[in-house]
């Protein structure tokens, strides 16, 4: 199976550290998404997308990016986060791109989220919140949502 994992971390690399974790496992490459070209994707059996989170949202860079592949995509994906806080149930920004990569075509097999440390300004006052978040725990989390995504029978057909 090849897989490319497209990830946007901007604050404190947070998400990036849980996408080396993946990327590991599964021996993929993470990328920017400026650092691949939307066409560049289709060569790929299952492409994970990873994002912070801000003002209850996705990052826009990877949003734009998803929203500007074309449809009829026939890879699988993954998505996954992190937060300084649990996604409130009034704005599912996870479900919401789970169902924009759907509309492209993929299938989305499976999702994982962790605290990722916050400093968001008013937070900053305080220090910040999640501090050290992704910890190990965290990453073995990580970890272990990939080596699901192992799993014969949700991705065999590809392996
Ligand atoms: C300006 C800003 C806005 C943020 N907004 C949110 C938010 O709406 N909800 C949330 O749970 N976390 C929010 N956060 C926390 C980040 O999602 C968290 O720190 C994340 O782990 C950052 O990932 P990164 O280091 O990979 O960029 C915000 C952080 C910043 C700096």
């Amino acid at each position: 199976m090849k897989s490319i994992i497209v990830c946007k971390s901007v604050s404190h690399g947070n998400t990036r550290k849980v996408a080396d974790v993946i990327g590991e496992v599964l021996g993929a490459r993470v990328v920017d998404p400026s650092e691949i070209d939307v066409g560049e994707l289709s060569a790929y059996d299952c492409v994970g997308f990873g994002s912070g989170v801000r003002n209850m949202d996705f990052y826009r860079e990877l949003r734009e990016f998803a929203a500007s592949l074309p449809e009829g995509q026939r890879a699988k994906a993954f998505v996954f986060n992190t937060s300084g806080f649990p996604e409130p149930p009034f704005r599912r920004y996870q479900r919401n791109f789970v169902s924009l990569l759907e509309n492209k075509g993929f299938e989305v097999v499976d999702t994982f989220s962790c605290y990722g440390y916050d400093t968001f300004l008013p937070l900053k006052i305080v220090g910040g919140v999640r501090k050290g978040r992704p910890n190990t725990e965290d990453l073995e989390a990580a970890r272990g949502f990939a080596e699901g995504l192992r799993d014969p029978d949700r991705l065999s057909p590809l392996m």
